[in-house]
């Protein structure tokens, strides 16, 4: 089979391009950090292509999957992965960090399905689909994380799409896939701590996965497509309880979710 994954050159996404290839899988590999993409090929036996891409910019987004298309002949499944965090109050953050939020982590997804379906409509079926789209979204779709707001919004949309989607496209064997991580051992922290100033939350007994526990959830998705995935399946529970007990929920977190110096207002971070 032939994937693309986007945000593979760290994190969930690289487990994922190791877990695939593993399988057999030929890849396109996408990520803004080419050099690290070029290694990755290379300890994958260097048969994948690489196609540095930001996501941000619709026309990287096309190019990306008419190129892996044109390389392939075609495209089963589309990993939407890339995306980042930011840890801001939703009053303190800007209209410009919104929309870079949205426009990587929400446009980028969009962008590359938008490419990739009327490819997949043409091509025969197997195993009973034409292809297939997975959306990295988060456990956070479901229920918006205090301070880490702007990036819950742009994965609850994530979700809000894949719904919609797969009921769209299911006439037209096409499958379409979330996935909901908890907290997952990733470079996210690091590059969220970079756009907000160093700070991290401090997070209460917080159950934590690693990336390959991930990335082996998403190929079980892949083998048999599914609606949604959550790779630890406890939080499905957790946060339909949220849904039916928002109060509660609010509790929880208030006590889970602690950012040193947020609420007394002293930097623009935390305003
Ligand atoms: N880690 C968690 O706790 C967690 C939990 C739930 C969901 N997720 C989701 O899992 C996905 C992967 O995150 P991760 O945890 O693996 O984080 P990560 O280790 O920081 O990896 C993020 C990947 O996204 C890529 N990326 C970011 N912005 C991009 C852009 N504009 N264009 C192209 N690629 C871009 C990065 O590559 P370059 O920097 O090279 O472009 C990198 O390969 C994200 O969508 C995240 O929301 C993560």
């Amino acid at each position: 089979m032939v994937a693309v994954i986007t945000g593979a050159s760290a994190g969930i996404g690289r487990a994922l391009a190791e877990a695939l290839a593993a399988g057999g899988a030929r890849l396109a590999l996408a990520a803004r950090r080419a050099d690290r993409l070029d290694a990755l090929n290379r300890a994958l036996g260097g048969g994948h292509l690489v196609v540095p891409t930001d996501v941000a910019d619709r026309g990287q987004c096309e190019s990306l999957v008419g190129r892996a298309v044109a390389h392939f002949g075609r495209l089963d499944s589309l990993v939407c992965n890339a995306g980042y965090g930011i840890l801001r109050p939703v009053a303190g953050t800007s209209a410009e960090e919104m929309q870079a939020i949205f426009q990587a982590n929400l446009f980028g997804t969009l962008d590359c399905i938008r490419a990739a379906i009327p490819l997949m409509r043409r091509q025969e079926p197997r195993g009973g689909w034409r292809g297939q789209v997975v959306i990295v979204s988060s456990v956070v779709a479901r229920r918006g994380l205090p301070y880490f707001g702007a990036y819950s919004a742009t994965k609850a949309a994530q979700l809000s799409l894949a719904e919609a989607m797969r009921i769209e496209l299911r006439p037209e064997q096409i499958a379409v896939t979330s996935v909901h991580p908890i907290g997952t051992d990733t470079e996210f922290g690091d590059v969220s701590a970079s756009l907000s100033a160093g700070r991290r939350p401090t997070t209460h007994s917080e159950i934590r996965q690693s990336a390959r526990d991930v990335a082996r959830a998403i190929v079980r998705g892949i083998e048999r497509p599914r609606p949604e995935v959550w790779p630890f399946r406890p939080t499905r529970w957790g946060v339909g309880l949220a849904t039916l007990l928002p109060s509660l929920a609010d509790r929880v977190l208030a006590k889970r979710v602690i950012v040193d110096g947020a609420g007394e207002g002293r930097d623009r971070v935390m305003e």
